[in-house]
């Protein structure tokens, strides 16, 4: 039987960690888990609540009232929150902007910790986010980096808008990237960085089937069955 192995991809917006996570999971049959999918159903929560996020007792109180419950079969990370499937809602503007925000209390990843560790235990799991190879999953057999030129990952942050139906242009995206990625790796809880043991993987020139080989020929010795 295939070894259940934790396989952490973290990295930047736009550096083509989800595509990339989704088609290695499905390589290895494993579970892909969208760790951003839950800061922004979180962020969602708080967005419809309309808490002030400068109240520390109102967004500590709405962490902990968080009833999440994910589906990790199929095309994406499904999340429910209080029951309602939110996964249409949560590309949004406002719900990424808000989930960057949030991102930084502690609160929030403390409660997400939880959650994502949970998911994780049995193994068998491809997650990626931010701080899955440094604080969610020190332990994991494989970790790897994505990174990107801004360029490259603010049109493929452009494509993805528009395929979705939102509207932008790509020197708008670009810089809205940009400032996301200073804000995640430069806040004080769990910043976005790679762990020392992470490979890095430039995918500016990679497809994202290059990427995915690339992690798969380092992978593959470890699953083979004995
Ligand atoms: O990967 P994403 O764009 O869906 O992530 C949305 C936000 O959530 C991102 O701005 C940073 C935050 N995030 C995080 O802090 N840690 C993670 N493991 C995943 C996402």
């Amino acid at each position: 039987m295939t070894k259940l192995l934790i396989i952490a991809i973290d990295g930047p917006a736009g550096s083509g960690k989800s595509t990339t996570a989704k088609a290695l999971a499905r390589r290895l049959a494993y579970n892909y888990l969208d760790t951003g999918a839950l800061y922004r159903a979180m962020a969602w929560k708080m967005l419809m609540e309309e808490i002030d996020l400068n109240r520390a007792s109102d967004v500590e109180q709405c962490c902990e009232s968080l009833e999440i419950r994910l589906s990790l079969l199929g095309k994406a990370t499904e999340v429910f929150v209080d029951g309602a499937d939110v996964t249409p809602f949560l590309r949004r503007p406002e719900v990424t902007k808000a989930a960057s925000v949030i991102s930084a209390l502690p609160c929030v990843r403390k409660k997400l910790l939880s959650i994502q560790r949970t998911i994780g235990e049995k193994g068998g799991i491809v997650a990626e986010g931010r701080d899955i190879g440094t604080v969610v999953f020190p332990g994991a057999e494989f970790k790897f980096f994505l990174d990107a030129d801004i360029s490259v990952r603010g049109n493929r942050r452009y494509q993805d808008l528009e395929s979705a139906g939102v509207s932008s242009d790509p020197e708008t995206t670009t810089k809205t990237v940009s400032a996301r990625d200073l804000k995640d790796s430069s806040r004080l809880c769990a910043p976005l960085k790679r762990a020392d043991d992470a490979t890095l993987i430039d995918s500016t020139l990679l497809s994202a089937e290059e990427v995915v080989e690339l992690m798969f020929q380092q992978i593959a010795p470890a699953i083979a069955p004995q």
